[in-house]
């Protein structure tokens, strides 16, 4: 899969459907030549030209006014020697210059995948699975070395890239920032698509011109943010979810990232995503290393559906880990928004007996359990259970809820501290927080310095102080707030620009601890809904709770946008009570079901508040979702119409082998006299015959006829299901 060929000098790494070509040119610097589809026989040909251009610098003692790091089309851009777009790499050396000049010097290439240490990657099963190039490079004044780490997958059109830097010299260097990856596109027309929004408004899909200039989406919150999510896809103006190409970019990192695009004057356009390079300052003492995140890289000649398939079975296959990598999700009933603080025993019993009866098979005790917590002014950090507040005791309750044949779920927010708490009071000093300066408070609450080996012990013990004593199915880590006076005590003034970094590597520690020790437990990460929704975090925890907006109508979008890049395996997603709590809004069920299922379901309301009506297709929900979830959660997804384009929204899923398919329809708003709508399906067996509601159709009738929405929907918020089973 990985071939350098010594007369061109030229690396070709191909699989079934990619190529990725990198050159070795004039000085030893490192060109990018393509990245695509898969090119049978690559000539050579195809080189940068040369061109004089005006005030693009040449390399010393060169007489050579053709070759300019301005112009070139570059692996990993540096800064000082002529490149004046963004670099890949800062790096502030003892003169006081960041200026270092990287060239390469010897390849490796391997079978199978290194991990990473200390980081989330996709990994392989088998040494077959994926191949790894290795490039070394080496400034010989600062006596850094550098190594681009390139893996092509053998199955699917995916490149990871990450970057090592190892100081081999004698003194300490800073690094103020160092890629994961760069890539240069020539000249040709791409647009940009990335995921944006803000708390309950999570990864909304926006598609852009690129302008020349720079534009980053980034985030400086200490978390990957509700507000950019870390990916950007690049896609030509024709690219649909169906046809042309797509280049997709994600960032396995749960942090301050940076993805950088700039077009230049000579409109080639560069990416460079990362950890965000912004206060970032990190000192590499001699003989240390610095190992990047990971960056996949996913490309498609089919739209961004295909792109998102990539992602979907990549990270299924090859970043989810675990005993519920491929196993069904259980259906939940949560207490949040049926009682938020306000419970007790009774109230909650009484809503396991009615998720019981109605087929729900794990009761989450949410928020509100432990310390004093009454509300969310308190006793964060106190992780022992509240006397009194569930009269029968925790293990008791998790026993009860057992003795219904149901699991048990309790939620924890193990990174913060409240200032009211046992633990606040004891170490002040292990929340993050500038000397003599107050601290800012969100949600009434701090973070804790999880860069401190003691404050994660000491999480740590509490926690599983109660995982070893309460009989636990599964556990949602929450995290309710964004990073403020990032400052660590323990660390010396050179060292703070370290800290955002040591608490995701901190957090990455206590994760792989935490669910490596404890691997029956299901683990749903969650930051406020989705704010931490991200490649890194699927890496320990296969779910994450999508957005705190419950709404049918805001998730179509919410769960829309997030299927870029995410499995559907990993969306929590649950039916909630109307007026909806978020928005107000009054929806049918029937749609709060339909948009839910799309998800791994759940409900998070106050069963006990039904009627028997509501309650017979709340079963009826249960059942169906059940008999359909292996198709649901683990079947192919296609987007056939968006909700950032029309009144109407469509998605469907079919099994891996073509045998079933759901499809689901919404319409947002009631039109009278509404054009007729014909879904047009996918993905199913062309030459295989469908059943719908008792009607047999062609699969190759269904994808280029389609069949007709009931043209009598009516009202709001309408929805309608088809199942399809091949005969
Ligand atoms: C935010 C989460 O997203 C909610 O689901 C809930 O767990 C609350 N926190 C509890 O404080």
């Amino acid at each position: 899969m990985i071939t350098f060929d010594q007369q061109t000098k030229t690396f070709h790494l191909q699989n079934k459907t990619t190529s990725y070509i990198i050159g070795i040119e004039e000085h030893n610097y490192l060109t990018h030549l393509y990245f695509g589809k898969k090119i049978n026989h690559y000539s050579g040909g195809y080189r940068y030209p040369r061109t004089n251009r005006s005030f693009s610098p040449n390399p010393a003692h060169s007489k050579d006014r053709l070759f300019s790091l301005d112009t070139l089309p570059l692996e990993y851009p540096g800064f000082g020697h002529g490149d004046f777009r963004e670099p890949a790499h800062l790096i502030k050396l003892t003169s006081g210059s960041r200026v270092n000049d990287f060239r390469y010097v010897s390849y490796e290439i391997q079978d199978g995948k290194p991990a990473l240490e200390g980081l989330p990657a996709t990994y392989v099963q088998d040494e077959t699975d994926a191949m790894t190039l290795v490039l070394t490079l080496q400034d010989t004044i600062s006596q850094l070395t550098l190594r681009l780490f390139y893996t092509i997958f053998a199955e699917a059109s995916v490149i990871t890239r990450s970057a090592q830097l190892v100081n081999d010299g004698s003194e300490t260097v800073e690094i103020n920032r160092l890629a994961s990856q760069a890539l240069d596109f020539g000249n040709q027309p791409l647009e940009l698509i990335h995921l944006n929004g803000t708390w309950a408004k999570e990864r909304q899909l926006t598609r852009e011109t690129i302008h020349p200039g720079i534009k980053v989406i980034d985030s400086k919150r200490g978390s990957s943010s509700h507000q950019q999510n870390p990916f950007a896809a690049f896609v030509t103006p024709q690219t649909t979810e169906f046809q042309g190409e797509a280049y997709g970019f994600s960032l396995l990192y749960s942090g301050n990232h940076e993805t950088i695009v700039q077009k230049d004057p000579f409109d080639q356009i560069r990416v460079i995503m990362g950890i965000n390079s912004f206060n970032f300052g990190w000192q590499l003492q001699p003989k240390a290393s610095f190992q990047t995140p990971e960056v996949v890289m996913v490309y498609s000649d089919q739209g961004l559906n295909a792109m998102s398939q990539t992602y979907h079975d990549l990270f299924n296959q090859h970043l989810i880990r675990g005993k519920y990598k491929h196993k069904e999700r259980p259906t939940l009933i949560n207490n949040w928004e049926a009682t938020y603080f306000d419970f007790n025993e009774d109230k909650i019993m009484n809503i396991v007996s009615e998720a019981k009866a109605l087929g729900v098979e794990m009761f989450v005790l949410d928020d509100g359990w432990f310390g004093g917590r009454e509300d969310d002014f308190t006793s964060l950090g106190d992780w022992v259970e509240t006397e009194g507040k569930l009269a029968c005791g925790l293990e008791n309750l998790a026993q009860q809820v057992h003795d219904q044949g149901m699991k048990f779920g309790l939620w924890f927010e193990p990174e913060m501290i409240s200032e009211d708490s046992e633990l606040f009071r004891a170490h002040p000093e292990w929340a993050l927080g500038i000397p003599g300066r107050e601290r800012s408070l969100s949600r009434s609450q701090y973070v804790l310095d999880f860069s401190r080996a003691d404050v994660r012990e000491n999480i740590y013990q509490q926690m599983t102080a109660i995982f070893d004593r309460v009989p636990l199915d599964y556990v949602k880590w929450d995290m309710n707030r964004n990073m403020t006076e990032v400052y660590s005590v323990l660390l010396g003034p050179e060292q703070q620009g370290e800290v955002a970094h040591r608490y995701i590597l901190g957090l990455y520690e206590f994760l792989e601890r935490l669910t490596t020790s404890y691997p029956e437990i299901l683990f749903e990460s969650c930051s406020g809904g989705g704010g931490r929704f991200d490649a890194g975090f699927l890496y320990y925890m296969p779910q994450t709770w999508t957005s705190d907006n419950t709404d049918a109508i805001a998730r179509l979008k919410i769960q829309y946008g997030t299927s870029l890049v995410y499995p559907i395996s990993s969306m929590g997603a649950h039916v909630s009570a109307i007026p909806n709590h978020q928005t107000g809004r009054e929806t049918s069920l029937t749609i709060r079901g339909n948009v839910a299922m799309s998800g791994v379901f759940g409900y998070e309301l106050d069963l006990t508040q039904l009627t028997s009506e509501e309650k017979a297709e709340i079963k009826e929900q249960v059942a169906f979702y059940k008999q359909h979830r292996q198709l649901l959660q683990f079947g192919d997804f296609y987007r056939l119409k968006s909700p950032y384009e029309g009144n109407d929204t469509a998605w469907m899923f079919v099994s891996k082998d073509q045998k079933e398919a759901m499809v689901f329809y919404f319409r947002v708003l009631a039109d009278a006299a509404h054009p007729l709508v014909t879904l047009k399906l996918t993905g199913l067996a062309a030459d295989a015959v469908y059943e719908i509601n008792q009607e047999e159709f062609g699969g190759d009738e269904l994808m280029n006829i389609g069949f007709y929405i009931d043209s009598e929907l009516y009202g709001d918020y309408a929805t309608q299901r088809f199942y399809l089973k091949r005969k």
